[in-house]
Protein backbone atom coordinates (compact mmCIF):
# COMPACT_ATOMS: atom_id res chain seq x y z
CA UNK A 1 0.00 0.00 0.00
CA UNK A 2 2.83 2.48 0.93
CA UNK A 3 3.78 1.65 -2.66
CA UNK A 4 7.68 1.25 -2.00
CA UNK A 5 8.03 4.09 1.18
CA UNK A 6 8.54 3.60 3.83
CA UNK A 7 5.54 5.75 5.38
CA UNK A 8 2.51 7.12 4.33
CA UNK A 9 3.51 10.49 4.45
CA UNK A 10 6.83 9.86 2.57
CA UNK A 11 4.61 8.40 -0.44
CA UNK A 12 1.99 11.40 -0.11
CA UNK A 13 4.63 13.87 -0.46
CA UNK A 14 6.09 12.06 -4.00
CA UNK A 15 2.96 11.93 -5.30
CA UNK A 16 2.37 15.51 -5.65
CA UNK A 17 3.59 16.07 -8.78
CA UNK A 18 1.02 13.55 -10.69
CA UNK A 19 -1.38 15.22 -7.79
CA UNK A 20 -1.60 18.29 -8.96
CA UNK A 21 -1.15 17.40 -12.72
CA UNK A 22 -4.54 16.09 -11.81
CA UNK A 23 -6.44 18.79 -10.56
CA UNK A 24 -4.67 21.04 -13.76
CA UNK A 25 -6.11 18.36 -16.28
CA UNK A 26 -9.86 19.56 -14.26
CA UNK A 27 -9.60 23.20 -13.55
CA UNK A 28 -6.82 24.68 -15.95
CA UNK A 29 -7.13 22.66 -19.43
CA UNK A 30 -5.67 24.22 -22.28
CA UNK A 31 -9.24 25.75 -23.26
CA UNK A 32 -8.73 28.23 -20.02
CA UNK A 33 -9.94 28.25 -16.39
CA UNK A 34 -12.39 25.87 -15.65
CA UNK A 35 -14.97 26.30 -12.65
CA UNK A 36 -18.39 26.28 -12.55
CA UNK A 37 -19.96 29.54 -13.69
CA UNK A 38 -22.24 30.20 -10.65
CA UNK A 39 -18.64 30.94 -8.72
CA UNK A 40 -19.15 34.48 -10.36
CA UNK A 41 -16.93 36.82 -8.04
CA UNK A 42 -18.11 40.21 -10.26
CA UNK A 43 -20.93 40.90 -7.47
CA UNK A 44 -19.42 40.30 -4.15
CA UNK A 45 -17.88 42.54 -1.91
CA UNK A 46 -15.88 40.43 0.29
CA UNK A 47 -14.69 36.85 0.66
CA UNK A 48 -13.72 34.92 3.80
CA UNK A 49 -11.98 31.80 3.94
CA UNK A 50 -12.46 29.66 7.42
CA UNK A 51 -10.63 26.57 7.92
CA UNK A 52 -8.47 24.52 10.32
CA UNK A 53 -4.92 23.61 10.46
CA UNK A 54 -3.12 23.13 7.41
CA UNK A 55 -6.02 23.75 5.03
CA UNK A 56 -6.13 27.23 7.19
CA UNK A 57 -2.63 28.07 5.83
CA UNK A 58 -3.59 26.80 2.43
CA UNK A 59 -6.31 30.05 3.41
CA UNK A 60 -3.57 32.44 4.81
CA UNK A 61 -1.57 31.91 0.97
CA UNK A 62 -4.67 32.13 -1.03
CA UNK A 63 -5.42 35.59 0.96
CA UNK A 64 -2.50 37.29 -0.62
CA UNK A 65 -3.27 36.10 -4.34
CA UNK A 66 -7.55 37.19 -3.95
CA UNK A 67 -6.01 40.45 -2.70
CA UNK A 68 -3.14 40.81 -5.53
CA UNK A 69 -5.59 39.55 -8.47
CA UNK A 70 -8.78 40.55 -7.89
CA UNK A 71 -8.05 43.40 -5.42
CA UNK A 72 -11.33 42.21 -2.90
CA UNK A 73 -11.01 42.11 1.00
CA UNK A 74 -10.34 38.91 2.39
CA UNK A 75 -11.19 37.60 5.85
CA UNK A 76 -9.52 34.73 7.09
CA UNK A 77 -9.81 32.70 10.31
CA UNK A 78 -9.34 28.99 12.08
CA UNK A 79 -13.09 27.53 11.88
CA UNK A 80 -13.45 27.54 15.94
CA UNK A 81 -12.79 31.29 16.01
CA UNK A 82 -15.04 32.57 13.51
CA UNK A 83 -18.18 30.23 14.41
CA UNK A 84 -18.31 31.63 18.28
CA UNK A 85 -17.35 35.53 17.24
CA UNK A 86 -20.68 34.98 14.97
CA UNK A 87 -19.50 37.89 12.81
CA UNK A 88 -21.23 39.82 10.51
CA UNK A 89 -22.15 38.63 7.07
CA UNK A 90 -23.85 39.86 4.24
CA UNK A 91 -25.19 38.64 1.45
CA UNK A 92 -22.58 39.92 -0.85
CA UNK A 93 -19.62 38.15 0.67
CA UNK A 94 -18.65 34.59 -0.89
CA UNK A 95 -17.78 32.05 2.13
CA UNK A 96 -15.77 29.01 1.20
CA UNK A 97 -14.96 26.09 3.39
CA UNK A 98 -11.29 24.03 3.05
CA UNK A 99 -11.01 20.76 4.54
CA UNK A 100 -9.15 17.72 3.55
CA UNK A 101 -11.68 15.37 5.20
CA UNK A 102 -14.93 17.33 4.45
CA UNK A 103 -15.67 16.35 8.40
CA UNK A 104 -14.21 19.20 10.59
CA UNK A 105 -16.42 19.64 12.79
CA UNK A 106 -15.66 23.17 13.99
CA UNK A 107 -15.47 23.84 10.09
CA UNK A 108 -18.52 22.24 9.18
CA UNK A 109 -20.42 24.37 12.28
CA UNK A 110 -19.05 27.73 10.70
CA UNK A 111 -20.23 26.69 7.26
CA UNK A 112 -23.82 26.07 9.12
CA UNK A 113 -23.91 29.96 10.54
CA UNK A 114 -22.93 31.22 7.36
CA UNK A 115 -25.10 29.39 4.71
CA UNK A 116 -27.89 31.64 5.08
CA UNK A 117 -26.17 34.70 5.59
CA UNK A 118 -23.86 34.68 2.57
CA UNK A 119 -23.88 34.72 -1.26
CA UNK A 120 -22.84 31.62 -1.37
CA UNK A 121 -20.81 29.05 0.43
CA UNK A 122 -18.15 27.28 -1.23
CA UNK A 123 -16.05 24.29 -0.37
CA UNK A 124 -12.36 23.05 -1.14
CA UNK A 125 -12.63 19.42 -0.35
CA UNK A 126 -10.66 16.01 -1.07
CA UNK A 127 -13.97 14.28 -0.28
CA UNK A 128 -16.66 14.84 -2.59
CA UNK A 129 -19.13 13.18 -0.07
CA UNK A 130 -18.47 14.62 2.78
CA UNK A 131 -21.01 16.89 5.26
CA UNK A 132 -18.92 20.08 4.21
CA UNK A 133 -19.36 19.40 0.37
CA UNK A 134 -23.00 18.17 0.29
CA UNK A 135 -24.06 21.47 2.59
CA UNK A 136 -22.02 24.32 0.23
CA UNK A 137 -24.23 25.41 -2.78
CA UNK A 138 -20.38 25.43 -5.24
CA UNK A 139 -18.11 21.94 -4.21
CA UNK A 140 -15.18 21.80 -5.76
CA UNK A 141 -12.92 18.41 -5.51
CA UNK A 142 -9.06 18.92 -4.64
CA UNK A 143 -8.43 15.19 -6.62
CA UNK A 144 -5.78 14.47 -4.16
CA UNK A 145 -7.15 10.94 -3.67
CA UNK A 146 -6.94 9.31 -0.10
CA UNK A 147 -4.47 11.12 2.38
CA UNK A 148 -3.58 8.35 5.13
CA UNK A 149 -0.74 10.43 7.04
CA UNK A 150 -2.18 12.43 9.83
CA UNK A 151 0.26 15.35 8.43
CA UNK A 152 -1.47 16.73 5.52
CA UNK A 153 0.74 16.97 2.75
CA UNK A 154 -0.69 16.20 -0.86
CA UNK A 155 -3.83 17.85 0.12
CA UNK A 156 -1.67 20.83 1.34
CA UNK A 157 -0.58 21.86 -2.38
CA UNK A 158 -4.15 20.62 -3.92
CA UNK A 159 -5.49 23.06 -2.09
CA UNK A 160 -3.30 25.47 -3.04
CA UNK A 161 -3.98 25.11 -6.94
CA UNK A 162 -7.51 25.22 -6.85
CA UNK A 163 -7.63 28.50 -4.32
CA UNK A 164 -5.41 29.83 -7.13
CA UNK A 165 -7.27 28.72 -9.89
CA UNK A 166 -10.07 30.62 -8.09
CA UNK A 167 -8.15 33.90 -7.62
CA UNK A 168 -7.56 33.68 -10.97
CA UNK A 169 -11.15 33.60 -11.62
CA UNK A 170 -11.79 36.47 -9.54
CA UNK A 171 -9.21 38.74 -11.37
CA UNK A 172 -10.33 37.61 -14.54
CA UNK A 173 -14.13 38.85 -13.30
CA UNK A 174 -13.71 41.90 -11.75
CA UNK A 175 -11.20 42.87 -14.49
CA UNK A 176 -8.55 43.33 -12.32
CA UNK A 177 -6.25 40.96 -13.64
CA UNK A 178 -5.55 41.15 -17.80
CA UNK A 179 -5.29 38.77 -20.23
CA UNK A 180 -1.77 38.89 -20.44
CA UNK A 181 -1.23 38.14 -16.97
CA UNK A 182 -3.62 35.81 -16.61
CA UNK A 183 -2.39 33.08 -19.03
CA UNK A 184 1.20 34.16 -17.64
CA UNK A 185 -0.06 32.97 -14.14
CA UNK A 186 -1.74 29.92 -15.48
CA UNK A 187 1.35 28.91 -17.73
CA UNK A 188 3.22 29.15 -14.28
CA UNK A 189 0.61 26.80 -12.61
CA UNK A 190 0.76 24.21 -14.72
CA UNK A 191 4.61 24.03 -14.95
CA UNK A 192 3.95 22.87 -11.57
CA UNK A 193 4.09 19.28 -11.47
CA UNK A 194 7.61 19.81 -13.53
CA UNK A 195 8.71 21.86 -11.11
CA UNK A 196 7.71 19.48 -8.02
CA UNK A 197 9.22 16.65 -9.34
CA UNK A 198 12.68 18.92 -9.04
CA UNK A 199 11.79 20.01 -5.74
CA UNK A 200 11.45 16.20 -4.84
CA UNK A 201 15.36 16.14 -5.12
CA UNK A 202 16.05 18.26 -2.15
CA UNK A 203 14.83 15.11 0.02
CA UNK A 204 18.67 14.11 -0.24
CA UNK A 205 20.26 17.01 1.72
CA UNK A 206 17.65 17.06 3.71
CA UNK A 207 18.42 13.68 5.13
CA UNK A 208 21.70 14.53 6.15
CA UNK A 209 20.50 17.93 7.66
CA UNK A 210 17.77 16.01 10.07
CA UNK A 211 20.07 14.45 12.15
CA UNK A 212 21.20 17.49 13.57
CA UNK A 213 17.63 19.64 12.99
CA UNK A 214 16.02 16.21 15.55
CA UNK A 215 18.77 17.35 18.40
CA UNK A 216 17.43 20.89 18.79
CA UNK A 217 14.95 22.04 21.56
CA UNK A 218 12.96 24.74 19.80
CA UNK A 219 13.11 25.82 15.86
CA UNK A 220 11.82 28.89 14.25
CA UNK A 221 10.08 29.08 10.35
CA UNK A 222 10.48 32.59 8.83
CA UNK A 223 9.12 33.54 6.09
CA UNK A 224 7.64 37.24 4.37
CA UNK A 225 5.04 37.69 2.35
CA UNK A 226 2.69 35.28 1.12
CA UNK A 227 5.81 32.60 2.14
CA UNK A 228 4.52 33.37 5.80
CA UNK A 229 1.69 30.88 5.69
CA UNK A 230 4.35 28.42 4.52
CA UNK A 231 6.39 29.38 7.56
CA UNK A 232 3.75 28.65 9.79
CA UNK A 233 2.67 25.47 8.17
CA UNK A 234 6.45 23.96 8.11
CA UNK A 235 6.44 24.98 12.22
CA UNK A 236 3.01 22.77 12.47
CA UNK A 237 3.75 19.72 10.21
CA UNK A 238 7.37 19.56 12.18
CA UNK A 239 5.70 19.97 15.61
CA UNK A 240 3.39 17.46 14.80
CA UNK A 241 5.43 14.54 13.75
CA UNK A 242 8.76 14.90 15.66
CA UNK A 243 7.54 16.88 18.25
CA UNK A 244 10.26 19.70 18.69
CA UNK A 245 8.80 23.08 19.82
CA UNK A 246 8.79 25.07 16.35
CA UNK A 247 7.27 28.54 15.28
CA UNK A 248 6.86 30.26 12.30
CA UNK A 249 7.02 33.96 11.99
CA UNK A 250 7.03 36.72 9.64
CA UNK A 251 10.66 37.82 9.09
CA UNK A 252 9.76 41.53 9.66
CA UNK A 253 8.52 39.93 13.42
CA UNK A 254 11.47 38.74 14.59
CA UNK A 255 13.04 41.77 16.31
CA UNK A 256 9.61 42.04 17.87
CA UNK A 257 9.68 39.29 20.35
CA UNK A 258 11.37 35.67 19.11
CA UNK A 259 15.59 37.19 18.73
CA UNK A 260 15.28 36.96 22.29
CA UNK A 261 15.29 33.00 21.44
CA UNK A 262 17.87 32.76 19.30
CA UNK A 263 21.47 31.24 20.19
CA UNK A 264 23.71 29.02 18.90
CA UNK A 265 21.38 25.81 19.35
CA UNK A 266 18.46 27.18 17.35
CA UNK A 267 17.63 26.03 13.90
CA UNK A 268 16.20 29.12 11.70
CA UNK A 269 14.69 28.03 8.45
CA UNK A 270 14.41 31.00 6.20
CA UNK A 271 12.22 30.20 3.25
CA UNK A 272 12.86 33.11 0.67
CA UNK A 273 12.82 33.23 -3.17
CA UNK A 274 14.73 35.43 -4.35
CA UNK A 275 11.86 38.19 -4.67
CA UNK A 276 11.04 42.06 -3.83
CA UNK A 277 11.05 41.01 -0.28
CA UNK A 278 14.48 39.48 -0.41
CA UNK A 279 16.81 42.11 0.59
CA UNK A 280 14.66 42.71 3.84
CA UNK A 281 14.79 38.57 4.57
CA UNK A 282 18.50 39.10 4.47
CA UNK A 283 19.03 41.88 6.94
CA UNK A 284 16.75 39.15 9.13
CA UNK A 285 18.86 36.62 8.55
CA UNK A 286 22.28 38.67 9.68
CA UNK A 287 20.19 39.47 12.31
CA UNK A 288 19.60 35.62 13.42
CA UNK A 289 23.60 34.88 12.21
CA UNK A 290 25.18 38.14 14.19
CA UNK A 291 23.98 35.76 17.30
CA UNK A 292 24.84 32.62 16.35
CA UNK A 293 21.59 31.17 15.09
CA UNK A 294 22.38 28.84 12.83
CA UNK A 295 20.54 29.74 9.64
CA UNK A 296 18.98 27.42 7.06
CA UNK A 297 18.20 29.41 3.93
CA UNK A 298 15.62 28.09 1.27
CA UNK A 299 15.62 29.84 -1.80
CA UNK A 300 16.53 29.68 -5.16
CA UNK A 301 19.82 29.60 -6.93
CA UNK A 302 19.46 34.02 -7.29
CA UNK A 303 18.97 34.10 -3.65
CA UNK A 304 21.73 31.41 -1.98
CA UNK A 305 24.03 32.86 -4.46
CA UNK A 306 23.06 36.34 -3.07
CA UNK A 307 23.18 35.28 0.85
CA UNK A 308 24.76 31.84 1.44
CA UNK A 309 27.77 33.66 3.28
CA UNK A 310 27.46 32.42 6.94
CA UNK A 311 24.47 30.27 7.16
CA UNK A 312 24.76 26.86 8.31
CA UNK A 313 22.87 25.14 5.42
CA UNK A 314 21.17 26.47 1.96
CA UNK A 315 18.38 24.39 0.22
CA UNK A 316 18.30 24.98 -3.78
CA UNK A 317 14.86 25.33 -5.19
CA UNK A 318 14.21 26.09 -8.98
CA UNK A 319 13.14 29.38 -10.25
CA UNK A 320 9.07 29.98 -10.09
CA UNK A 321 7.04 33.14 -10.74
CA UNK A 322 6.36 35.27 -7.16
CA UNK A 323 3.17 34.68 -6.27
CA UNK A 324 3.23 30.78 -6.47
CA UNK A 325 6.32 30.17 -4.54
CA UNK A 326 4.40 29.27 -1.77
CA UNK A 327 3.02 25.83 -3.65
CA UNK A 328 7.13 24.87 -4.35
CA UNK A 329 7.93 26.23 -1.09
CA UNK A 330 5.79 23.01 0.63
CA UNK A 331 7.74 20.28 -0.24
CA UNK A 332 11.01 21.46 1.94
CA UNK A 333 8.66 22.22 4.60
CA UNK A 334 7.15 18.99 4.39
CA UNK A 335 10.90 16.97 4.43
CA UNK A 336 12.03 18.80 6.90
CA UNK A 337 9.44 17.51 9.08
CA UNK A 338 9.66 14.31 7.54
CA UNK A 339 13.49 13.84 7.73
CA UNK A 340 13.84 14.61 10.78
CA UNK A 341 10.71 12.79 12.51
CA UNK A 342 12.49 9.67 10.88
CA UNK A 343 15.93 10.76 12.51
CA UNK A 344 14.36 10.76 15.94
CA UNK A 345 12.23 7.79 14.80
CA UNK A 346 8.51 8.89 16.05
CA UNK A 347 5.82 7.40 14.50
CA UNK A 348 5.36 9.58 11.57
CA UNK A 349 2.04 8.02 9.96
CA UNK A 350 0.26 8.16 13.32
CA UNK A 351 1.58 11.00 15.86
CA UNK A 352 0.91 10.90 19.18
CA UNK A 353 -2.39 13.00 20.17
CA UNK A 354 -3.62 13.61 16.93
CA UNK A 355 -6.54 12.40 14.67
CA UNK A 356 -6.38 12.36 10.81
CA UNK A 357 -10.15 14.05 11.09
CA UNK A 358 -10.87 16.14 14.02
CA UNK A 359 -15.25 15.45 14.15
CA UNK A 360 -15.08 16.83 17.77
CA UNK A 361 -15.47 20.51 18.52
O1 LIG B 1 -9.73 17.59 7.22
P1 LIG B 1 -9.38 19.05 7.44
O2 LIG B 1 -8.60 19.61 6.29
O3 LIG B 1 -10.57 19.89 7.76
O4 LIG B 1 -8.44 19.05 8.70
C1 LIG B 1 -7.96 20.25 9.24
C2 LIG B 1 -6.86 20.01 10.23
O5 LIG B 1 -7.30 19.17 11.27
C3 LIG B 1 -5.62 19.38 9.58
O6 LIG B 1 -5.14 20.14 8.51
C4 LIG B 1 -4.49 19.20 10.60
O7 LIG B 1 -4.01 20.44 11.02
C5 LIG B 1 -3.40 18.31 10.01
N1 LIG B 1 -3.01 17.31 10.96
C6 LIG B 1 -2.20 19.09 9.57
O8 LIG B 1 -1.14 18.32 9.16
Amino acid sequence: EKGGYKHFMAKEIAEQPVVLADALRHYLPETGLNLPDDLDFSNIDRIVLIACGTAHYACAVAKYWFEEFARIPVEIDVASEFRYREPPLSKRSLAVFVSQSGETADTLAALRYCSERVAKTVAVVNVPTSSIARETDIMLPIFAGVEVGVASTKAFTAQLLVLAVMALKAGRDRGETDAATLAAHAETLRALPGLLNQALAISEPISHLAEQLAEAQDILFLGRGAMYPLALEGALKLKEISYIHAEGYASGELKHGPIALIDRTVPVIVMAPHDKLFDKTVSNMQEVMARHGMVLLISDSKGISAAQDGTWGTLHLPDIAEPFAPILYAVPAQLLAYHTAVAKGTDVDQPRNLAKSVTVE
